[in-house]
């Protein structure tokens, strides 16, 4: 495991894009792991720029998402969909039908979904590098605490720590969704590379137990300890002093 430790969030972001431009370039048709949340938008916009600035291209990129709510229709603004659209998607060149989110939508036959992604997943050859950011209680993507490290896409209950974090983007509690679809710990177990990103003091304890606690499922991001090739980008404020 490599640990990077930046000054700020900005550079943070500025070396998050860098990889990712770097892999996109090897690898033409790279299969991204794409993450959601505050974290990453510093990186989206200088994956932005690149692709603008840089010619950086996205037309043959694939990506997966890691998880989306459930019980959200894509069009809903909070919906992973909807980040996903207006935080990247609408400003760079990846296509439309290379570009898979889990479908959380109302109604939706779940289980049947999250067999379905994990298929499209292991169809289109397995993630290449998976980015992922780290909740304050040690989740990755919407693995909570107590998730299996064996586990697969799925259907999950939101911790409540989780849906706490959650209230600044929704309206009222009773509109903040309790479970959600994600990817498991052995789906990204399984990716090729993984970039964890943490950012601001807030995730210092997080990080501290997820890379030197020993790896235990009551702390899902600790998982990573078990992979060969992952990189850790922290900005000065996540590191604990
Ligand atoms: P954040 O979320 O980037 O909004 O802090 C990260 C997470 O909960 O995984």
């Amino acid at each position: 495991m490599r640990v990077l430790v930046t000054p700020d969030y900005r550079t943070l972001s500025e070396e998050a894009a860098a990889l990712v431009a770097r892999a996109v370039r090897m690898k033409p048709d790279l299969a991204l792991g794409l993450p959601t949340g505050n974290t990453p938008l510093g990186m989206y916009e200088e994956l932005i720029r690149k692709h603008r600035q840089e010619e950086l291209d996205f037309s043959r990129v694939r990506t997966f998402n890691l998880d989306e709510y459930l019980g959200i229709a894509p069009g809903h603004p909070r919906s992973y969909h909807a980040y996903m659209k207006t935080r990247f998607f609408d400003h760079v060149n990846v296509r439309p039908e290379h570009a898979h989110i889990p479908d959380g939508s109302p109604g939706i036959d779940a289980a049947l979904e999250c067999e379905r992604y994990e298929n499209a997943i292991r169809d289109s050859g397995g993630i290449d590098l998976l980015i992922v950011g780290i909740g304050t209680n040690g989740h990755i993507a919407f693995n909570e605490p107590g998730s299996s490290f064996d586990s697969r896409t799925r259907v999950v209950s939101l911790a409540p720590e989780t849906i706490q974090n959650a209230w600044k983007h929704f309206a009222n509690e009773a509109e903040i969704p309790k479970h959600a679809i994600t990817v498991g710990i052995r789906t990204i177990l399984d990716a090729r590379h993984i970039l964890l990103l943490a950012a601001g003091p807030a995730k210092a304890e997080a990080i501290e137990r997820a890379l030197r606690s020993p790896v235990s499922e009551s702390v899902p991001a600790s998982a990573i300890q078990l992979h060969s090739d992952v990189i850790v980008i922290l900005d000065e404020a996540a590191r604990r002093h």
